[in-house]
């Protein structure tokens, strides 16, 4: 990546100033991990949403949709493990009372990135030796403890930290050596109460995934579709982790989306399934505009895998802060199917009449991220480059090269001043685009600024009325990217458009 020095920085900052993204509860001093979308990020965050929903479901013959419930019956995360074990390992400061993840210090000490200068110390008041020794004990504890270890934003540097014997690593915030406490389990579900007692009797959770409501529905959707395998069912949906370390912007945060498929198919099926839906999934990314040197797709090695998956596939993006995920790919054998079939008492199963054979089908699952998405795709289109001013003269400008589909506003319409006949034309031109995308009709200052204020916001196509529109019915499009000036016919806008937006 690095394309532009300090890129996050400048990318917050454009997205706070043009209304892509907004700290949630901003006037309170905000809520750690809770983001809010402005009016562009919402059209974006929509775009991206509803191509995936057309690209994976109503573009296909064996997908359907799915809104379930956000609360569900608390038994669901009994049966999906996720009150028992959806926990990270997190370790206390005992002077700064500062909470950290414990496979986030891990990796902070793999890559010699704690307080120390570059000079990694030794793992928690557990574990005691060298850093070989740490890192290897704080990895069988995190394991035994049915947590993978997961590589947080790392960019895969080779480990570099100077051995050093020592028996206690300092805290990473305040710097006090002895003082983080042994790794404890914390569960991420966030817990309410349905009702108006609060006892332990109606205790329930916000969905930490999408993916339970489908399973909980496989029978619902099955009987009631008149479906045969091997068929998908999508969901789009807000799930909430109570995340110990909510950071790098809306990359991991307590409230977010998920794109989740639940693939079932027959077992002898799924390893062609579990192919064909990792290279769909990897191509979708690098068709919507993420250039392919950034995308990548990762095989998890046997000991990453988590105990009900066959296989696994991250697809990862080179984010300015390290490469990481921006969806998983699994084959999660019938290991859901069955859970639910066991706590439910209810059949899963699947009866084929041809074969007249009973059995629980297995899943493929992708399972993307809605707001790393959009976050990948920003980063991706964030472009400073130079483009003439009203003057000619060749000036700086923030241009966000977002792809046609996904641009929040999709042409804007100007007239070049506010006289002559051209805001006439310019509205009529506004009005007859409008029924049909999402287009902006701007009249003030500079035509340069207002150029500027688009590129800004990624609108691809500016179309100018000028004086020459008066004499022969034509205006000027002008080209996001390359800054080329079409003169095209007035009668003609609609078919251009069409063109170049859609195809
Ligand atoms: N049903 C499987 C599942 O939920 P996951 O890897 O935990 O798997 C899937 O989550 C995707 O959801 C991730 O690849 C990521 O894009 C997104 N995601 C997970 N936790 C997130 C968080 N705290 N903030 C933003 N996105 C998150």
């Amino acid at each position: 990546m690095g394309k532009v020095p300090d890129l996050m920085e400048r990318l917050t900052s454009l997205c706070k100033r043009r209304g892509f993204i907004f700290q949630s509860s901003e006037i309170y001093g905000g809520l750690n991990g809770c983001w809010d979308y402005g009016p562009l990020g919402v059209e974006l965050k929509r775009n991206v949403k509803n191509t995936w929903w057309r690209d994976v479901v109503t573009s296909r013959d064996d997908m359907v949709g799915l809104d379930a419930s956000i609360i569900m019956n608390p038994k669901v995360w009994e049966a999906s493990g996720h009150v028992g074990g959806f926990a990270d390992p997190m370790v206390d400061c005992k002077k700064c009372k500062g909470r950290f993840r414990a496979d986030q210090l891990y990796y902070a000490l793999r890559q010699g990135q704690s307080r120390q200068g570059g000079t990694a110390t030794v793992g928690f008041s557990a574990i005691a030796g060298t850093v070989e020794d740490a890192l290897k004990a704080m990895e069988s504890q995190l394991k035994k403890k049915g947590r993978q270890i997961r590589e947080w934003d790392n960019d895969f540097e080779p480990i570099r930290y100077d051995q050093q014997q020592s028996d206690q690593a300092p805290c990473p915030a305040c710097g006090e050596p002895e003082s983080l406490t042994a790794p404890r389990a914390f569960n991420l579900m966030f817990k309410t109460h349905v009702g108006a007692l609060e006892g332990s009797s109606n205790v329930a959770y916000l969905r930490p995934e999408t993916a339970q409501g489908i399973f909980c529905n496989f029978k619902n959707v099955l009987d009631t579709q008149r479906l045969k395998l091997p068929f998908g069912i999508a969901q789009i949906g807000k799930a909430f982790r109570n995340e110990i370390n909510p950071r790098n912007f809306t990359f991991r945060s307590r409230e977010f989306e998920q794109m989740e498929i639940e693939y079932f198919c027959h077992p002898d099926q799924a390893d062609q399934w579990y192919q064909s839906w990792r290279q769909a999934r990897f191509d979708w990314y690098i068709n919507l505009g993420l250039r392919s040197d950034n995308v990548r797709l990762r095989d998890h090695d046997e000991n990453e895998l988590a105990h009900y998956a066959k296989s696994c596939a991250d697809i990862e993006y080179a984010f300015p802060f390290g490469i990481s995920e921006l969806e998983g790919i699994a084959n999660r054998t019938d290991y859901d199917l069955g859970k639910h079939q066991e706590f439910s008492g209810k059949d899963m199963t699947y009866f084929d009449d041809q074969t007249k054979e009973r059995f629980l089908p297995y899943v493929i699952e992708p399972s993307a991220g809605v707001d790393r998405s959009v976050l990948a795709f920003l980063c991706e289109a964030y472009t400073e480059d130079e483009a003439p001013n009203d003057k000619g003269v060749a000036q700086k400008r923030v241009v966000m090269k977002l792809h046609p589909k996904l641009a929040p506003i999709k042409a804007a319409v100007f007239p070049l001043v506010k006289k002559g006949g051209m805001p006439e034309i310019a509205h009529k031109i506004h009005e007859e685009l409008k029924g049909r995308w999402n287009v902006f009709y701007d009249e003030k200052g500079a035509v340069g600024r207002r150029y500027r204020r688009q590129d800004e916001a990624g609108t691809p196509f500016c179309i100018t009325v000028d004086g020459q529109t008066i004499d022969d019915q034509t205006v000027t499009i002008r080209d996001r990217d390359s800054l080329a000036q079409d003169r095209v016919s007035c009668e003609k806008i609609v078919s251009y458009l069409s063109e170049h937006l859609e195809s």
